[in-house]
């Protein structure tokens, strides 16, 4: 399936309920997204994460482009996932702070390939 950075562009409008991106960007809600594509999970200086969060990033979660159009389906389930796959589902403790899922596979994929450019 294609990916279109200016429709994920648009389709970012949503996360901006809670994540900048940009030179300017600053942590609100959720952390800031610049340079997500690639980046470990939980790392973002100055924020703070919930433990789930936290512990997919210690148990070694890389944010690449398909991890993210997983997750944003469902974070939750997806970050527990990744911690009962890695045999740390005993990491897996409470609730992630990203209350939001975004259904369209076609959208994830968009949005993550705008992120790329960030
Ligand atoms: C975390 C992406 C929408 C709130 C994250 C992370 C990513 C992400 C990749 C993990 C960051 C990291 O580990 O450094 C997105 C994208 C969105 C979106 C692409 C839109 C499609 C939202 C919305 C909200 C939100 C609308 C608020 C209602 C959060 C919060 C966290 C987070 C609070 C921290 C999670 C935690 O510590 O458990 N988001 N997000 N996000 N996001 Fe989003």
């Amino acid at each position: 399936m294609a990916q279109d950075a200016a429709k994920g562009e648009a389709v970012f409008k949503k996360c901006m309920a809670c994540h900048r991106v940009g030179p300017d960007a600053k942590n609100l809600v959720g952390p800031i997204l610049n340079g997500v594509v690639g980046r470990t999970a939980g790392k973002v200086e100055g924020y703070k994460y919930s433990d789930i969060n936290h512990n997919a990033g210690e148990a070694g979660l890389a944010w690449t482009e398909d991890n993210i159009v997983k997750y944003l389906a469902d974070p939750q389930g997806f970050l527990k996932g990744y911690l009962t796959e890695k045999g740390k589902a005993d990491k897996a403790v409470g609730a992630t702070k990203m209350a939001f899922k975004l259904p369209n596979e076609q959208e994830r994929k968009d949005v993550v390939a705008f992120l790329k450019t960030k």
